[in-house]
């Protein structure tokens, strides 16, 4: 079966970005604990990312950790590192299979040198790629970026780089994790929840919003195909008639 079959292919969204929103409440109805959802949801995220290689999606931002996660039990943010160690070892030379690229946003400044590693070691390996460009948003928080954008152009303004007429939106977009990437067209949220926790709050002003009960362990490719279809009914005007 072309599963394909009821999108538009001349109208794939260039950019997507997902809320992966869910995998504690997909354990607990199960009795298991959260931390078997969050492996659940690594499943998710292979499928996703494999499907969207297919379809002709060009980047896609994946939500995995946010700056405001840190406020979770210590066993579980440990188990979410662990976990993220263990999928960039397994999965980065899937990964390759696929053309993808792998680019992480987020201050990961922080993280333990084996977590730091394991990063970097999977962007070098998947630099050459020309396919599929995933945005793993790890330590990930909208006002965190815009502060350290705002902060990076006083910077600039001190030194004589930047001249304070040059501030506009265009060179503000130089200044944040995804400068040079066009701006998500379609925003997803799984889980049932109807809120951005901040998330790309700069890079969302005119995205299309997608939400789903579905929780993201059971997200499919065809509930994908489902949110770019309506997408595709949707008349984004920027402003205009
Ligand atoms: C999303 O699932 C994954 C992360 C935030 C790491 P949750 O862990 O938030 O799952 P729920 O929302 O509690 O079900
Ligand atoms: C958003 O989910 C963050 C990620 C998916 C990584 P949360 O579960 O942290 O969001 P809230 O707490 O429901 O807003
Ligand atoms: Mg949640």
């Amino acid at each position: 079966m072309d599963e394909t079959m009821d999108i538009d292919g001349s109208k794939i969204p260039q950019h997507i970005a997902i809320i992966m929103d869910g995998n504690g409440r997909w354990a607990q109805k199960r009795g298991m604990p959260r931390t078997a959802g969050h492996r659940a949801g690594i499943k998710t995220v292979k499928r996703i990312i494999e499907f969207c290689s297919q379809i002709g999606v060009k980047y896609l931002t994946l939500y995995a950790f946010s700056t405001e996660n840190w406020k979770r039990p210590e066993r579980e943010v440990s188990a979410l590192f662990k976990l993220l160690v263990y999928y960039l070892r397994r999965e980065v030379m899937e990964l390759n299979k696929n053309n993808v690229r792998l680019n992480f946003i987020g201050d990961i400044s922080s993280f333990k040198d084996d977590v730091r590693f394991e990063i970097e070691r999977a962007k070098q390996l998947l630099k050459d790629n020309d396919g599929l460009i995933v945005n793993l948003a790890l330590n990930y928080g909208g006002r965190l970026e815009i502060v350290n954008a705002v902060k990076e152009i006083i910077k600039g303004v001190k030194s004589s780089k930047i001249s304070e007429e040059d501030i506009d939106e265009k060179l503000f977009s130089n200044y944040i994790y995804t400068a040079g990437m066009p701006d998500p067209d379609l925003l997803i949220r799984t889980g049932g929840e109807y809120r951005v926790s901040n998330f790309l709050l700069w890079q969302i002003a005119y995205s299309e919003l997608w939400y789903t009960d579905t929780l993201w362990p059971d997200f499919s490719e065809k509930d994908l195909l489902s949110a770019i279809a309506d997408y595709q009914e949707r008349e984004r005007r920027f402003g205009g008639l």
